[in-house]
């Protein structure tokens, strides 16, 4: 749907700021070389705490990270084969989440029936995925697809980001181009309007045209007017949970966000910068200090004064829910819509899985029980 790109006053719904996320969706969860062969750490996805294993064979799993024998973190057990061993009693578990070895059990007895959740586990750009939400959902959804990352000619920059903000405010600030204002002491961009502006139930595309001067975009090879100024546009595409963003082929931004829970968001960015294209044995040469040189002075400055003003806006929210917010972008608007709908749809589905018929064959009691948690959590906050 086309929506009007005229800048308007309207006052903004709170609820964005106490919603929780739809778990439909695929969430990166850590950077694939940090997870070595054999290592399990733990990761937390919207309040759920998740133990990320790599079996011997080099392939991720996640299981809940809550022994069914009395609760242990199974983050701080082992990884055996393809199995995590728990530390307390040495019961084994599978990628499955089933036990299959308890070390002291009669051997010609029955094992009990106790199960781990298990999450759908992907690795795929640089990232460990994991679906926290109903397994036959899978089929329906694709982890983003990013085709420069195959490109080896093109400079890759990966970055973590930890935000002690909302998702909203996060996914807002990335959506809000008429922030240059806060970084027009790193010659950030300036005169930003917005161009266009679609909407659907799950994505939200603003293309913007922003102006920039001084040294930035001498490094990124954009030539400028008499003025030294040069003027570009800037594409947004959020698909619900993710982003992209692209300036006319000079850089490409991808930011997979991971909703740790109301008050921290972290962002497995993926930068490229085609128009440093290099031939891959430069790129060798010069990568191991290229790369940290960009993150540190292009993108962390950047991002530095964005976190600053992102933590202080959950800080105020927090100190008074109730107080009134006026927006004037209507990109703004249209996230905080998506995020909402999305959010709704996926309340309204779980309660009509409420229903317990419907409910026995496709989740046990334990699967179910993290998602109602994050609903009270989130509703009482
Ligand atoms: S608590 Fe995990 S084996 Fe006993
Ligand atoms: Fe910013």
């Amino acid at each position: 749907m086309e929506l009007a790109t005229t800048l308007k006053g309207q006052t903004v719904q709170n609820k964005v700021r106490e919603i929780g996320i739809n778990p439909g969706y695929w969430y990166p969860v850590y950077w694939a070389d940090q997870l070595k062969v054999g290592q399990v750490v733990p990761v937390t996805l919207w309040q759920q705490s998740i133990a990320v294993y790599r079996d011997v064979g080099g392939k991720p799993h996640a299981l809940e990270n809550a022994c069914p024998h009395k609760g242990v973190e199974l983050h701080k057990g082992q990884v055996q084969d393809d199995r995590l061993v728990c530390p307390y009693h040495g019961w084994e578990f599978n990628s499955a989440g089933e036990c299959v070895n308890i070390p002291y059990f009669p051997s010609d007895q029955k094992l009990p029936c106790a199960n781990a959740r298990s999450y759908p586990t992907e690795e795929r750009y640089g990232m460990i995925w994991v679906f926290p939400g109903d397994p036959a959902l899978v089929p329906l959804r694709q982890i983003p697809e990013v085709p420069e990352y195959a490109d080896s000619d093109c400079l890759m920059i990966p970055i973590t980001g930890i935000f002690n903000a909302h998702f909203s405010i996060s996914n807002e600030n990335t959506m809000d181009v008429f922030h240059g204002f806060l970084h027009k002491n790193l010659q950030g961009w300036f005169d930003p309007a917005l161009l266009n502006l679609q909407q659907t139930d799950d994505s939200v595309q603003a293309d913007y045209r922003v102006s920039y001067r001084g040294t930035l975009i001498k490094f990124l090879g954009l030539s400028a007017d008499d003025n030294g100024v040069t003027t570009r546009t800037v594409s947004i595409h959020y698909q619900y949970p993710h982003y992209h963003s692209t300036m006319e082929g000079v850089s490409s931004l991808y930011l997979m966000r991971l909703p740790v829970g109301p008050n921290e968001t972290r962002s497995f960015t993926l930068l490229f910068l085609p128009k440093v294209r290099l031939p891959a044995w430069v790129q060798n040469l010069v990568k191991p200090i290229l790369i940290p040189l960009v993150r540190r002075f292009l993108f962390m400055r950047f991002l530095e004064q964005d976190i600053e003003m992102m933590e202080s806006e959950q800080r105020i929210f927090r100190q008074d829910p109730q107080r009134r917010y006026v927006e004037v972008n209507p990109a703004i608007l249209a996230l905080q819509r998506v995020l909402v709908r999305q959010y709704e749809q996926f309340v309204q589905q779980s309660s009509q899985l409420e229903h317990p018929s419907q409910l026995e064959h496709r989740y046990t009691e334990t699967e179910t029980q993290p998602f109602k948690e994050s609903f009270v959590a989130t509703a009482s906050e």
